[in-house]
């Protein structure tokens, strides 16, 4: 078994692998809370939250699973990028359980993790039949935009990013002038569901561009002009057109760009996760475009989209097979690391 040790931005979050890459038991500790009051995430408060969390958790997780540490043969821990404070109690904490179990431990890249999550495996949810490497991963969350052409295990090609903010980061700056609470993604989405898509019109940043990169600044900056342009009475009568318009904005080009990148590489795999991937437009618009286009579609269940430790111990699975494994100096880094993929 792999326990998978999860704490890179603002979720504990643990997981224990069978070495057939079976999810045996996940834990996952959600901060929300602790960062309500200050309507974003606050990374001291992070860090302290998986501080008083994490141990427990693992505990938790264990006995849950009925798994004795005897069983653990492998560590998999999230060592970049993310919030730094947030990875030194993760990276510390498994090189610590390492030492003293004397068990091999390996850190690894958050984003093949949500890369990976689409080939976990548990009672309700396995992969498509027909899915597997290679295929093009769409990982989109509060603090990422990439798009992959994933080969094999551990061999990725960056073909594309944001050059900007995320696409959850647009989600939640709209909901935050909209006062819709945090995290508020989920808001907006339930709100554009009562919505006009073509009520407003937002720019698709990069849309006609020939590349497979984002931006979302542009987007977020007419967000606040059509908000200013609006009285306060016009924005709450009008918050279900202005939701719908928004994030079709976003859905949009993030599919456009799949099926782009679909053509140019003939990869006919697609899969799309990160905490986005909850958004019910995009869940749908991708399941309609990988329709057209005779493609096989991965979307995991929510538990593994969202920050969760399944998919680190997957990716930690992987490398300790082939003999990967860390030694006791390593840092955890806020940046990905240039070996973590190959770019275009
Ligand atoms: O993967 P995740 O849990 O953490 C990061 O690595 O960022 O993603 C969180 C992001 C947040 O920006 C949140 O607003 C967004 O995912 N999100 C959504 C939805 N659910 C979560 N965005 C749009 N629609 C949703 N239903
Ligand atoms: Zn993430």
């Amino acid at each position: 078994m792999i326990l998978g040790v999860e704490t890179s931005c603002d979720d504990t979050s643990v997981a224990v692998l069978s070495l057939d890459g079976e999810v045996k038991g996940l834990l996952s500790a959600n901060q929300d809370t602790a960062h309500r009051p200050f309507g974003g995430v606050v990374p001291e408060v992070a860090s302290r939250q998986h501080t008083e969390m994490l141990l427990p958790l693992i505990e938790k997780v264990l006995s849950e699973s009925g798994t004795g540490w005897a069983q653990i043969t492998g560590i998999a821990v999230t060592s970049r990028p993310g919030l730094i404070g947030s990875l030194l109690v993760g990276v510390v904490t498994a090189k610590t359980l390492s030492l003293a179990r004397n068990i091999p431990f390996v850190g690894v890249n958050h984003i093949e993790g949500h890369l990976l999550a689409a080939l976990l495996r548990d009672g309700s949810y396995g992969p498509p039949q027909g899915f597997s490497f290679p295929y093009l991963g769409l990982a989109v969350s509060g603090g990422h935009t990439h798009l992959f052409a994933c080969e094999a295990p551990g061999k990725y090609k960056l073909l594309g990013r944001t050059v900007d903010d995320a696409a959850g980061e647009a989600f939640d700056k709209f909901a935050k002038m909209l006062k819709l609470g945090f995290p508020g993604g989920i808001q907006v989405d339930r709100l554009a569901t009562q919505g006009d898509v073509k009520a407003f019109h937002f720019p698709r940043g990069l849309l006609h561009e020939n590349n497979l990169n984002f931006s979302f600044s542009g987007l977020k900056t007419a967000g606040m002009r059509a908000l200013e342009g609006l009285s306060a009475e016009e924005i709450e009568k009008r918050k279900a057109d202005l939701c719908a318009s928004y994030q079709e904005a976003i859905v949009e080009v993030l599919i456009e760009k799949l099926k782009k990148a679909s053509a140019q590489t003939g990869l006919r795999n697609w899969t799309v996760t990160g905490g986005v991937s909850a958004n019910s437009r995009l869940r749908q618009q991708a399941m309609a475009a990988a329709k057209q286009l005779g493609a096989t579609l991965a979307l995991p269940p929510l538990r593994y989209c969202t920050d969760n430790a399944a998919m680190i111990a997957l990716a930690g699975l992987f490398k300790l097979k082939v003999g990967e494994k860390s030694a006791q100096d390593l840092s955890p880094s806020a940046a990905a690391l240039p070996e973590d993929w190959a770019h275009v």
